[in-house]
């Protein structure tokens, strides 16, 4: 496709480059530990998008009824002439912002930062077509990295949908709040997906379908590594665990060794040995409560002017204004 304009931030010798990095410093940690960033490749990425279609994965869902519901809300008081979307993905529900930023008659310009080059190619290739009179400049990077370099006319919109804020350790997820902030001119907008707190049995099993989807996105990080790093992971020696984490109120995504194994990662030049139950953690996914949310906004720099959740208050949906530097 001719339009398609993707800037490249985050090559192949960079992504490498981290990858070993990560490996090393996780890997040789007394709790082993990996970062989800590393799920998506083109595999793990369509991966992402059939869990978001399983019965018992219910954010997507429930995010999608708020943007339903409130895009011509969100589109009034942004008034926004650029939507930047930070970990687009395929930008699905994102497509509910574009109608009725379009239809508002304010919006110019589509921004969608994402990792995977191979969603985002998709998504900015689909969006292209199905939105002629929008500028779609898609931006392979990482959203901890390269928020500096965002283009875009004033005022801008970002975006950060999905829950992917509860992928962020605490101090992290401040940081990342602050960045944002920080690229934001007062009085632009940020408008934020959290999945809610709730009941133990529907969060664990929101990251363990019965059909294995989960367990399979999660065995992929196994086989990035094994691609980008030639090791030798045997991604079925591992099983999937999701655990709620009731002090820390996150999902704790895990691989845990079912056997003793040894593993070498030539492109890490490391050589790691797993205890049989040893696991690894592989994601973090926070939930929130309304007060908490706002207080980490608030400590952002940002303040809270709408708040909406879905029909059953499974997911929360803040519509933030910057207000200082
Ligand atoms: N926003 C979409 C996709 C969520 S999945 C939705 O709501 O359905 C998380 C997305 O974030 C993936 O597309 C993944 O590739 C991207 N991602 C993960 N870590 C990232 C990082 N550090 N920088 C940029 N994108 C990242
Ligand atoms: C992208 N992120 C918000 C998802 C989540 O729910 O934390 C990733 C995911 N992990 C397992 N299932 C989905």
């Amino acid at each position: 496709m001719t339009e398609l304009d993707l800037d490249v931030h985050h090559s192949e010798s960079d992504i490498t480059e981290q990858l070993r990095a990560d490996v090393r410093a996780g890997l040789e940690a007394d709790q082993k530990w990996l970062s989800p960033k590393w799920f998506y490749d083109a595999r793990g990425s369509e991966l992402f998008e059939k869990i978001t279609a399983l019965p018992e994965y219910y954010p997507t869902r429930s995010e999608r009824e708020v943007l339903a519901a409130r895009g011509g809300e969100i589109a009034e008081s942004s008034g926004a002439h650029t939507l930047v979307e930070l970990g687009s993905g395929s930008s699905e529900k994102t497509r509910l912002l574009l109608d009725a930023l379009t239809s508002h008659g304010t919006l110019k310009e589509f921004v969608p930062l994402d990792v995977s080059e191979t969603a985002l190619a998709e998504a900015a290739e689909a969006i292209t077509a199905d939105y002629p009179s929008l500028e779609v400049r898609g931006v392979v990077g990482d959203f901890t990295q390269h928020l500096d370099l965002l283009p875009g006319d004033r005022p801008r919109m970002v975006v950060f949908l999905g829950g992917t804020i509860g992928n962020f350790l605490p101090a992290d997820r401040a940081t990342f709040l602050r960045s944002v902030r920080e690229v934001l001119d007062e009085g632009e907008w940020f408008l934020l997906g959290t999945d809610l707190v709730k009941d133990r049995e529907t969060l664990e099993r929101a990251y363990d379908d019965a059909a294995g989807v989960t367990a399979e996105f999660n065995r992929n990080m196994l086989h990035v590594i094994n691609n980008g790093l030639g090791a030798n992971f045997d991604p079925a020696a591992f099983d999937h665990v999701s655990y709620w984490d009731e002090e820390n109120e996150w999902i704790e995504m895990r691989l845990r060794a079912r056997e003793p194994l040894a593993v070498d990662i030539p492109g890490a030049d490391m050589h790691v040995k797993f205890d049989e139950g040893e696991y690894v953690r592989t994601e973090i996914s926070a939930k929130f409560r309304r007060e908490g949310i706002a207080a980490e906004l608030a400590e952002a720099g940002f303040s809270v002017e709408k708040w909406w959740t879905d029909s059953e208050s499974r997911f929360g949906v803040s519509l933030a204004r910057s207000v200082r530097g």
